[in-house]
């Protein structure tokens, strides 16, 4: 709370004063619930100027080009942390210590396995099923497995099921990916790291052993991380509006994926890759680049502009980084996508069209070229971000259930019919 008040002065009445609230950074709200009582309604569809709750997780200033997870900035993060102690810093609110850390560690690396009747469910789908599809699926029937022995008013429970969700949620992914192309599960492997662990599930088969590369594992590990949490998007808005029904933790996360699944949401990176492949030569950037600017052209540049980044997603300069290493690493810098990229970059960061519209790279850019790398086929890169955002959802979930909450309900600006009578017969 400040001492600032609004007065909203409508034609005819006495202003209506409206409290104003700072938050530790970021702008400043205005408290308009007490609005209906007054006899109106706020209209803000796309909720461009509405803050929906108090959140203490993520803050970004988009015009700035900042992320910060409990205060970190994702450019430290992603230099000095790994996954597993984002998700701890994300859920807890703290970095863990040393002890916390392994602890954490073990408690999620001794959950990795899904309760073996799970795997019949996976037989109900379509044989070549998108693994999107099956993971929306699969994901809200852990609610029946885990449904009647949790309280979620219980601090523990809560705990329990965020750590599920992080343990299982890899080998979920895994298994959407092996039934969608016809292969047997994988179980997972408790020695290996949270990465290695998932590309191991991706890749080994019962009749050839997958050894994970350590450089791809730490790029899978960089890519979970970058996706971790992104304050409140659609899909965590998602998850909190069906949280703060009560209902079941595993059915919001499942809305939480359903709603990451479009392509204006996750899918990006998949369709940046295949504008990518599509522009095929570093001599058709400035082609595509006119056609992007183009406003009879349906065209847009795959991986630019961002509804809240009107600067350089702190993500991409990250992914740039480390799809650099990973290329040069294992030596295919080369690469014509990733040349084809960095051209593309480049024209548009110098044209005025995307500089006066404030276009930037987005997370997006770089991520397809780098999970194509690691070899993740164009249907899993959803799938991956769903895997790694599942901490942020869980956590935006904990945090609203852990004060006192009401469930979510908008209002609306009708524009229907007014009564009328059923027609006499
Ligand atoms: N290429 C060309 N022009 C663009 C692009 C682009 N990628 N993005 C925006 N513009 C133009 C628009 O045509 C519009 O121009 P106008 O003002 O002359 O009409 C202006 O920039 C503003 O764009 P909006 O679409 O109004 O901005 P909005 O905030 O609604 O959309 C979005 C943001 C959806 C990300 C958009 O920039 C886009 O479509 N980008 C390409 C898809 C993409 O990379 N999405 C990933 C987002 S990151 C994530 O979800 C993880």
């Amino acid at each position: 709370m400040t001492d600032k008040k609004a007065y909203l002065t409508i034609e005819g009445q006495e202003p209506i004063e409206l409290p104003i609230y700072s938050g530790t950074l970021g702008a400043d709200v205005i408290d308009i619930s007490n609005l209906g009582a007054n006899g109106y309604f706020t209209f803000d569809p796309g909720f461009t100027s509405t803050a929906a709750c108090e959140s203490a997780i993520t803050y970004i200033d988009g015009d700035k080009g900042v992320l910060l997870h409990r205060g970190y900035p994702i450019e430290q993060l992603a230099e000095n942390s790994d996954f597993l102690e984002v998700c701890y810093l994300l859920f807890y609110g703290e970095l863990p210590t040393a002890e916390q850390k392994s602890e954490f560690i073990e408690t999620i690396g001794t959950h990795t396995m899904a309760h073996e009747q799970l795997s019949f469910f996976f037989r109900g789908f379509r044989r070549d099923a998108h693994p999107m599809s099956i993971m929306c699926g699969v994901v809200g029937a852990l609610s029946a497995f885990y449904h009647d022995a949790m309280d979620i008013t219980i601090p523990r429970h809560r705990e329990i099921t965020a750590n599920r969700l992080v343990a299982k949620i890899p080998t979920l992914a895994a298994m959407s990916y092996k039934y969608s192309i016809g292969q047997p599960f994988v179980y997972p492997r408790n020695d290996l790291d949270y990465a290695s662990n998932f590309l191991y599930m991706m890749f080994a088969t019962p009749c050839e052993d997958y050894v994970v590369s350590p450089i791809l594992a730490k790029a899978m590990d960089r890519i979970f991380m970058l996706h971790a949490d992104h304050e409140q998007n659609a899909s965590t808005s998602t998850v909190r509006l069906a949280g703060s029904s009560q209902a079941n933790p595993f059915a919001c996360i499942a809305a939480g994926i359903a709603t990451l699944w479009g392509p204006a949401h996750g899918g990006a990176n998949e369709a940046c890759l295949e504008m990518l492949i599509e522009i095929g030569d570093e001599s058709n950037v400035d082609e595509y680049v006119a056609r992007a600017k183009d406003k009879n052209d349906p065209f847009r540049l795959m991986g630019f502009g961002h509804r809240v980044y009107k600067n350089y997603d702190p993500r991409a300069t990250v992914m740039q980084k480390t799809c650099d290493e990973v290329l040069k690493e294992l030596g295919i810098d080369d690469e014509p996508l990733f040349r084809i990229a960095r051209k593309l970059e480049k024209v548009a960061l110098e044209d005025p069209y995307f500089v006066e519209k404030k276009l930037y790279p987005n997370v997006d850019f770089y991520s397809g070229i780098i999970l194509r790398a690691i070899g993740i086929p164009t249907t899993m890169f959803t799938v991956i971000f769903a895997l790694a955002r599942t901490i942020g959802w869980i956590s935006h979930w904990n945090e609203m259930v852990s004060e006192p909450y009401r469930i979510g309900r908008p209002r609306q600006l009708y524009t229907g019919h007014e009564k009328r009578d059923y027609p006499k017969k």
